[in-house]
């Protein structure tokens, strides 16, 4: 592990290595037996996520780098001095989790590791444009090597990473990418943002992702071009943006609202790496109930690029005298799950689109107009899903480890991943809320308090949303909300409140960030199969013999719930959970998605009712 961050610091000193020499033949690809499957983990393919990866800036010339490629087992950060031969001695499809079924590896415990495949450049791309190379998210530190020559490092299992790797291509041949991916998890002598991951599962920690387990890909532009934009509009039709460029400021953009059939509604004509503002006369706003979005075409010089946006505000105002979270001036009670976004196949990467929206879908049906996604960053295309379905999202950080406290080093590191967060997400319309705390996960309280001067750092970094600094346990005032967790009955904004909660503050928006979370044993078959796993499900909050029971419970609570909202603060509340995950049984839904415990109708009638006691009180 040393050696691998001395060699990192070292980075841009090129490391050329000789040519393979190796024509070992890997061992084949075969999608493993997941210990679960889901409906779609045949539909994973050998060729899997063929979605352009970032909805938020697309260039036509693109190219997918997802597919076969090759893997081995790493000994250490030494090997990074003397790196394998190619092919490595195992096929692996990429994008996935090594420890998941879909990769066809299911590893366990490998912290270091190589992953090769070779590609050619489109023969049409320009000759004299750039080529940049874009890893959607490695898991956790990767050095990438490409023809030899190392070409990129990055550290931060969630985050988007580029490299403009023009220089170091054989345009007319073939080019070999080489990958070296460290990856602690939660081994003791490291603190790093991981959120539920274990190399020890039980209860409510899951199997770890190792590798690369989002879309890499290939993108030509010109040597003028667009490398970043962050855009954000408001429900009075303001549009607010800055347009980063590879050639620096100053750079004349023209910026295009267009309307369903393209054609241009309103055109700003602004400079690139100058924040800039104009209006669309009254846009058809964003909500959950009627998600309108609006594309976007943006050109600078020989460059064009599509995006899109919805405009909505975000706001927390007194609402006769109860401090509320609006959306378009409006108090809107935020309801939806807890949401993990774990898989019995692909543990962080669902096996296609269809598998990842079935989620957001099942929730909408039942009439919920938010979700928080729990400590994981979702691929771009999950957010897209969000903002063209109606959903709010309450984004958490993912957490540091929850038993141990970072040191100086690692809560900096921390911090700088928070920021790589919002920056690289702050753009999509859907997400409402950053997260810094879960209970106080990763969380230093002596001597300071960090999301007091994280909470400023954010407001900075993104004034259109509201922060909701610790999510449960330990408050000390920071952020928009006061947000207590209890199971199963909910205490939201109540004068009544349980140890480690704190008493409501009526200055902030009372919130329940968990509740409810009563579960249900399910048939072996629809089960995570693992002893250590199903030897917790008694540590559940509560267990129901069967359905009619969780939903008699379910009805029980969400009408406290609802009671709550009629006579006290409560604004918001966050029912555990989406989907059972390893040996946790509360879900609306099995972990394979197959058995739904909810009853609809009930759900709701249930939902709806907390929105009616919302607007009495508006
Ligand atoms: C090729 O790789 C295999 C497996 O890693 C190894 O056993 C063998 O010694 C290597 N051969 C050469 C020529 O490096
Ligand atoms: C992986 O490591 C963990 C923690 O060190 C250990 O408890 C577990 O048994 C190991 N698992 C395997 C499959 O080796
Ligand atoms: C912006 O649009 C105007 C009018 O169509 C055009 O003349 C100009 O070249 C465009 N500028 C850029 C940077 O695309
Ligand atoms: C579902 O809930 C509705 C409304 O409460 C009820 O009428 C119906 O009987 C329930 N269905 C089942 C299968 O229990």
């Amino acid at each position: 592990m040393k050696a691998l961050l001395l060699l990192c610091s070292c980075l841009w000193a090129p490391l050329v290595v000789g040519k393979p020499d190796n024509d070992t033949v890997p061992t084949p690809y075969r999608l493993q037996t997941a210990l679960l499957d889901t409906t779609w983990t045949n539909d994973f393919g050998i060729k899997p996520w063929p979605q352009h990866p970032r909805p938020l800036l697309r260039r036509e010339s693109w190219k997918s780098l997802n597919g076969i490629w090759t893997y081995q087992p790493a000994s250490g950060g030494d090997d990074l001095i003397d790196p394998p031969s190619t092919p490595l001695n195992q096929e692996v499809v990429i994008p996935s989790c090594i420890e998941s079924a879909l990769s066809g590896i299911m590893a366990s415990n490998v912290t270091h590791m190589w992953f090769a495949t070779s590609f050619t450049v489109p023969y049409d791309w320009a000759q004299n444009e750039r080529v940049t190379l874009h890893f959607e998210a490695v898991d956790y530190e990767a050095v990438v090597l490409l023809n030899g020559v190392q070409v990129g490092f990055n550290r931060g299992g969630y985050f988007r990473f580029s490299i403009d790797v023009t220089e170091h291509l054989n345009a007319d041949g073939s080019n070999d990418l080489l990958v070296f991916v460290f990856d602690p998890t939660d081994d003791p002598s490291h603190h790093i943002p991981l959120g539920k991951q274990t190399n020890d599962p039980s209860h409510i920690f899951y199997t770890p992702c190792s590798g690369i387990w989002q879309t890499v890909w290939l993108e030509s532009a010109p040597a003028t071009h667009i490398t970043n934009m962050d855009i954000a509009a408001g429900m009075d039709g303001t549009v607010t943006g800055n347009i980063q460029s590879s050639v620096g400021s100053h750079y004349p953009v023209n910026f295009s609202i267009l309307d369903e059939s393209g054609t241009p509604l309103a055109t700003y004509s602004a400079l690139s790496d100058q924040p800039f503002k104009f209006t669309v006369p009254s846009p058809r706003l964003w909500s959950p109930d009627s998600p309108s979005l609006y594309d976007i075409s943006v050109s600078m010089g020989p460059d064009t690029v599509t995006s899109y946006t919805g405009f909505r505000t975000i706001s927390s105002e007194k609402v006769k005298g109860v401090q509320r979270p609006l959306l378009n001036g409006k108090f809107v009670f935020q309801f939806g799950t807890l949401d993990q976004g774990f898989w019995p196949d692909g543990i962080h990467l669902p096996p296609s689109l269809e598998a990842m929206t079935f989620d957001i879908k099942l929730l909408k049906s039942l009439g919920m107009n938010m979700m928080r996604k729990h400590i994981k960053i979702e691929p771009d295309l999950f957010y897209q899903a969000c903002d063209q379905l109606g959903l709010m999202i309450i984004q958490d950080m993912p957490s540091m480890p929850a038993n141990s406290l970072p040191d100086p080093a690692s809560q900096t590191e921390f911090e700088r991943q928070l920021e790589l967060m919002i920056n690289e997400h702050k753009s999509y319309p859907s997400i409402v809320t950053w997260v810094i705390y879960n209970e106080g996960w990763g969380q230093l309280t002596h001597p300071y308090h960090p999301e007091k001067h994280i909470a400023e750092r954010i407001r900075k970094l993104d004034p259109t949303r509201l922060i909701n600094a610790v999510t449960g346990w330990h408050d000390h005032g920071a952020g928009d909300f006061h947000d207590n967790h209890h199971y199963a009955e909910p205490q939201c904004g109540t004068p009544f409140y349980s140890l480690p909660g704190t008493p409501y503050d009526p200055d902030r928006i009372g919130f329940q960030g968990e509740f409810g979370g009563v579960g249900h044993v399910p048939e072996l078959r629809n089960l995570w199969p693992v002893q250590e796993a199903m030897d917790t499900i008694l540590q559940t909050y509560e267990i129901n013999q069967d359905l009619s029971s969780y939903n008699y419970r379910s009805h029980q609570l969400l009408d406290h719930l609802r009671e709550q909202v009629a006579l006290f603060a409560c604004s918001g509340a966050v029912w555990t959970q989406t989907t059972d995950v390893e040996g946790e049984v509360n879900g609306l839904v099995t972990y394979d998605r197959r058995v739904m415990r909810v009853n609809a109708t009930q759900w709701k009638e249930d939902i709806q009712a907390l929105y009616d006691a919302a607007e009495a009180r508006n």
